[in-house]
Parts: structure tokens; C-alpha cells; sequence
């Protein structure tokens, strides 16, 4: 698994360098593993009406959704160049939580100061999120 953290966090690196965040100046960079084995990228997208911000974690998830994906979300590499493990936000975590493994084994991954990669689950930073049967 080590291996494909490591894939994952590359990908996330390399999307941010796309992002558009003229506002924050703070990059971010997501890259989504589904259990279809499949990899879907997001980058940040601010607006001058702040709070219309994407995050790049749901930009991610919504492009994942738009190519038809159906399976749930194994794990997540999320990266700034402007802060070592960067953590998704409540909102992303909400989001996450609407697609996630079922046990709350999704993976969070993240790179510390010293580019060593830090794997959290999904369950330890959002747990008792909201939740209804459909
Ligand atoms: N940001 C993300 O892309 N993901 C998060 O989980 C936290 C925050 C972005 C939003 C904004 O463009 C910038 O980081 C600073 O808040």
C-alpha cells in the first residue's frame, strides 16, 4: 500500500500546481483512489466571493462523480506546498464521509515536514459524523 500512498501523494503535488487561489495564495492539491481502482485529481478554485471557494478535496469527489464512478473512496492524498499535513476541512470531511468504506477504514493521507507520508482513517478525524438511512 506504501507504494500506491506514495503514487497518490505525487499526483496530489503535481494537481496543485494548478490550483486557482490569487485570494488565499495557499495551493492545494487532491487526488481520490476509489475501490475501482480508479484516480480522480482536484485543485483548489477560489472567487472574489470568498466563500464560493471549492475545496480541492470535493473538486476531486465531484469530478470522480461526473465520470460515473460508483464505488466507494479507499483512500485520499491531499497536499499544499504551504503546510505539512494538510488536513481536509469539516466540510470535506463531510463529503468524504457520503462516500466512503463503510467501516471508516477510507484512508487520509498526508506528508509531514520531513516528506514522510502520514495515514490517518477517515473514522479518527470525523467520527460521529451526520448520517440517515436512504
Ligand atoms: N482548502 C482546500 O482546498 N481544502 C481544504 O480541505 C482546506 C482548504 C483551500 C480553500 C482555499 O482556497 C485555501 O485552501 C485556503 O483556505
Amino acid at each position: 500500500m506504501e507504494k500506491i500512498y506514495q503514487e497518490l501523494m505525487q499526483e496530489a503535488k503535481k494537481i496543485s500546481e494548478n490550483t486557482y487561489s490569487p485570494y488565499s495564495k495557499f495551493p492545494v492539491g487532491a487526488c481520490v483512489l476509489y475501490e475501482s481502482g480508479k484516480r480522480y485529481l482536484g485543485c483548489n478554485v477560489e472567487n472574489v466571493s470568498y466563500g464560493l471557494t471549492l475545496c480541492a478535496e470535493r473538486n476531486a469527489i465531484s469530478t470522480a462523480i461526473a465520470q460515473n464512478e460508483k464505488t466507494k473512496i479507499k483512500a485520499i492524498a491531499i497536499y499544499s506546498p504551504k503546510q505539512a499535513k494538510c488536513m481536509p476541512c469539516g466540510a470535506c470531511r463531510q463529503w468524504l464521509s457520503e462516500f466512503a468504506l463503510e467501516d471508516g477504514e477510507t484512508k487520509i493521507i498526508l506528508e509531514d515536514d520531513e516528506n514522510k507520508l502520514l495515514v490517518l482513517s477517515l473514522e479518527e478525524i470525523f467520527p460521529s459524523g451526520f448520517k440517515f438511512e436512504k
